[in-house]
Formats: C-alpha cells, sequence, structure tokens
C-alpha cells in the first residue's frame, strides 16, 4: 500500500491523475491537495469523493505551514506536484502568482518531502521549458538533452523549478523526478485553453478565435497516456532523471480547428483570426525515445479517437464547464477576446 499525494488534482491533469490512480490501485491511498483557484473545480472529482481511498484537503502549497501539518499527518510515500498556474496567455497579463505558485510552491512542497523522508517527489514539468522549435525543420526535436529556453513567464516558471528540482537532487540527495509532457487534451479540460475552448464556442456557434495565423504547432497528447507515464516514472523511474513524454502528434492549430468544426458539423465560417498571442512559440515537437526504450510507456489513443472521445465528453457533460463558463471566467473571456 502506497500514500500518493497528489497537488493540484483539482485541475485538469491532476484530476485525471487522481481517477488513474484510484480506479487502477485498489490499494493505494491518494490525498489531494488543491487551493482551488479559478482552475480549480471539486465538480471533477465529486465521483471519487465518498471512495475511502481519497482524501482531499484544500491548501495553497505555497503555505508552508499548513503543507508541514498536513505531511505530519499524512506521512506520504510519494508526492506528485501538479498544482501550478498554467495558462500562458494568463501569465502574459500578470506573472506574479506564476512565480510564486510555480516556483515557491515548489520549494515549500520540496521542502516538507526532505523533512518528511518522502521516497520520490515528482514534477510535472512541460515541453515549453525548451522554447520552440522553427516551422522549417521538421527533423528537430526537444530532446532530455535540449537547453532550456523560455518564452513567456509560464514557461520560464516551470523552467525555474525544474532547475530548483535538480538542484534539491543534487545537493539533499532528495529522489527526484521530473516529466516535460507535450500538450495534454480530455475531459476536465478548463475552457479557456485552446481544444475546449474551440469545441464549447463551436457548439453555440460562436466566433473561434485562432491567433495570428494559425499555423503555430503543438503535439496533442490524450490527458490518460500523460497519467500512465507519471505513474510509470513515479514506480519504476531512476532518480534524479527526466523524462519527456510525447506521442509524435504534431498539428497546426487551425488543423486541430477545423477538425472539431467539421467533426460537430458546424460551419467553417466561425473560424475568426485574431490578435497573435505576445512572443507566440511557434512550434513544440518532443521525442519521447527515452521514456519508451527505459520504461516501455507509449501512447495508446490516437489523435482521431482521443479528440472524438473529447468531443463527446464536453457535449455529454454540459452541466460541468457551463457552471464555468458561467460564472467569473466570463470576464476573463471579454478581458482578453472582446477587442483583440
Ligand atoms: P490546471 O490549471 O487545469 O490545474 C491546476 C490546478 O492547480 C488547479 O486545480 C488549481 O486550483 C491548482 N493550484 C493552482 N495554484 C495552486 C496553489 N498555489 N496551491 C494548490 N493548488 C494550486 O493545470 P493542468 O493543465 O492540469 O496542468 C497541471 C500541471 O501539468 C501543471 O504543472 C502544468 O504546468 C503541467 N503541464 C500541463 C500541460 C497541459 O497541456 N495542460 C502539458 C504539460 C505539462
Ligand atoms: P493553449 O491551449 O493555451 O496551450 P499552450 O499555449 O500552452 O500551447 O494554446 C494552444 C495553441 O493554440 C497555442 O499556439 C495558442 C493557440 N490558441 C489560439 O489560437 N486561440 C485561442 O483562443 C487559444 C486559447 C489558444
Amino acid at each position: 500500500m502506497k500514500k500518493i499525494l497528489v497537488t493540484g488534482g483539482a485541475g485538469f491533469i491532476g484530476g485525471n491523475f487522481v481517477h488513474y490512480l484510484l480506479s487502477r490501485y485498489p490499494e493505494d491511498k491518494v490525498i489531494c491537495v488543491d487551493s482551488l483557484t479559478y482552475a480549480g473545480n471539486l465538480d471533477t472529482l465529486s465521483d471519487v469523493t465518498d471512495n475511502a481511498n481519497f482524501g482531499f484537503y484544500k491548501i495553497d502549497i505555497t503555505d508552508a505551514v499548513s503543507i508541514d501539518k498536513l505531511f505530519a499527518e499524512v506521512l506520504p510515500d510519494i508526492v506528485v506536484n501538479f498544482a501550478a498556474e498554467s495558462h500562458v496567455d494568463r501569465s502574459i497579463e500578470d506573472p506574479g502568482i506564476f512565480l510564486r505558485t510555480n516556483i515557491l510552491g515548489v520549494q515549500v512542497l520540496m521542502d516538507a518531502c526532505r523533512k518528511y523522508n518522502v521516497s520520490r517527489y515528482h514534477q510535472v514539468s512541460t515541453d515549453e521549458v525548451y522554447g520552440d522549435l522553427p516551422l522549417d525543420k521538421p527533423e528537430m526535436m526537444f530532446t532530455e538533452q535540449t537547453p532550456l529556453h523560455t518564452s513567456s513567464p509560464y514557461s520560464a516558471s516551470k523552467a525555474s523549478a525544474d532547475l530548483l528540482v535538480m538542484a534539491y537532487y543534487r545537493t539533499y540527495k532528495l529522489p527526484v523526478t521530473i516529466s516535460r509532457c507535450s500538450n495534454n487534451y480530455g475531459p476536465y479540460h478548463f475552457p479557456e485553453k485552446l481544444i475546449p475552448l474551440m469545441i464549447i464556442n463551436a457548439l453555440y456557434d460562436k466566433p473561434l478565435p485562432v491567433y495570428g495565423s494559425g499555423a503555430n504547432v503543438r503535439d496533442w497528447l490524450y490527458v490518460e497516456d500523460h497519467c500512465a507515464a507519471i505513474d510509470l516514472i513515479i514506480r519504476k523511474g531512476k532518480a534524479g532523471e527526466v523524462y519527456n513524454v510525447g506521442g509524435h502528434n504534431e498539428k497546426k492549430n487551425i488543423d486541430i480547428v477545423k477538425t472539431i468544426v467539421n467533426k460537430l458539423g458546424k460551419s467553417e465560417r466561425l473560424i475568426t483570426f485574431v490578435k497573435d498571442r505576445a512572443g507566440h512559440d511557434l512550434r513544440y515537437a518532443i521525442d519521447p525515445s527515452k521514456i519508451h526504450a527505459e520504461l516501455g510507456w507509449l501512447p495508446r489513443t490516437d489523435f482521431d479517437e482521443g479528440i472524438e472521445k473529447t468531443i463527446e465528453w464536453y457535449i455529454n457533460n454540459k452541466p460541468w464547464w457551463e457552471k464555468i463558463i458561467n460564472g467569473e471566467y466570463r470576464n476573463y473571456y471579454e478581458r482578453m477576446y472582446e477587442n483583440r
């Protein structure tokens, strides 16, 4: 039996990871810590709250006193840190909170891991720490050796955290691992991100705001495949190692949007080209050969199947996202898109 503390478990990937663990390891205990920011949603966890192996604590990871108290009470074996401010556009508007949560929060968690002898601290990082790749060199991909070279306050905060994690490994011998994954998609994805935003707007026949020309490329992975990779890393990965996670599924933004429009039977006339994001990364592409060779990980869900499952999920789970888009999110949407 293992006690796994999952931070940011009321968010998109953390929520999927909580479901992943509870459905596959009935002997393990899963303790979720989340401060419930705008992106945290208890509805995401409503079907596991009665599970005897699940516990939820509303705590901010930068609150060292509460984190220490929780570790003393729970004594986790493994900590997986998903808690973060995660949206590039918000980091451009207001970087401060990104540095606080994404860097100082990691320090607080790792100090608690040291004090309570946690056997693995896993940092959920991102391919965005490598910066971007040119559009005209398709053979180039991010490997674990690619230098960190960030573009946005978000990616800079995540890269800073990665450096701190490796420093704790070297200095204190804290048993850490880091995963750097490409863009995820799937159920419980907050509507501010590309795929859910386009699905929801298309369902309402609202304009589909594509930044710039839509030529930017992202490497998309179904969220359950990311969960499987992290699960393998925390159980079989080697301390002190970084693992890239991605499924060789590069797509231009415009093609993603057209796929969604066509699958929903809507008109491509909804597509509206809007002002580009400042500092917009051109292309991300992950070389996942290390995690494949060392841990045997391979993605299971191809894009066509994954996007259909995702669209179906949004159609069938309207109450989950309607509550969000009718709340504070409406102000964000107006600020970000009204005069773009
Ligand atoms: P998300 O924004 O959907 O969820 C983040 C969660 O963290 C929310 O539940 C929020 O309430 C919680 N949180 C934020 N600040 C907190 C704090 N100070 N204390 C406690 N909880 C806090 O994000 P996501 O898309 O699920 O991303 C999770 C992690 O995966 C992030 O670290 C992100 O950098 C990384 N990542 C995301 C992607 C992606 O495509 N979404 C890809 C690679 C890596
Ligand atoms: P996003 O989902 O914000 O993820 P990230 O910036 O971390 O890759 O955006 C994915 C891509 O889609 C990115 O190139 C920006 C673009 N995009 C749009 O064109 N329109 C939108 O409304 C959003 C949210 C993103």
